[in-house]
């Protein structure tokens, strides 16, 4: 678990990242701060006119990191103009899963409401190679 100065520290790089947020289409910009074994990385939501070209804050801000060869998160905060808390999407939520199976999810608004939870709490069962054998694993193993 991470500390609150540490936390307040990550919502505040989230805050200053959200200005770059690239959303001409949806206009709901996003900013995240991800907090690593190589150090703080940021990052904004950057949409396309084609829709499936968009990407979220956090993805950014994470695949920023990994591309710098971090590979370990520790927490990863969020902030957006929403009336509650921003929670990350499904996908923000599996990519996180990859890289921090055990991180912190700080999510904030503008007006300064924060909510915090584990990873495991917001997507307990993650489709991640730890957890899943596939069949022919179980066929190799029975046959070992
Ligand atoms: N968005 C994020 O940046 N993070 C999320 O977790 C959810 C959605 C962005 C993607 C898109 O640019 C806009 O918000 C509207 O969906």
């Amino acid at each position: 678990m991470v500390n609150k100065n540490e936390t307040d520290q990550l919502i505040e790089k989230a805050i200053e990242a959200r200005q770059h947020g690239y959303a001409p289409y949806s206009r709901f910009l996003v900013g995240a701060a991800v907090l690593t074994d190589r150090g703080i990385f940021t990052g904004c939501n950057v949409e396309t006119f084609s829709s499936s070209g968009t990407l979220c804050a956090e993805r950014v801000a994470l695949f920023k990191a990994v591309s710098e060869g971090a590979r370990h998160l520790i927490s990863i905060a969020i902030v957006a103009d929403t009336t509650v808390p921003c929670p990350p999407c499904g996908f923000c939520r599996q990519v996180m899963a990859e890289f921090g199976r055990s991180c912190t999810v700080a999510m904030s608004n503008l007006a300064g409401e924060r909510k915090t939870m584990s990873l495991r709490e917001l997507l307990p069962d993650p489709f991640i190679s730890t957890t899943l054998r596939t069949s022919h694993d179980r066929e190799c193993t029975d046959l070992c």
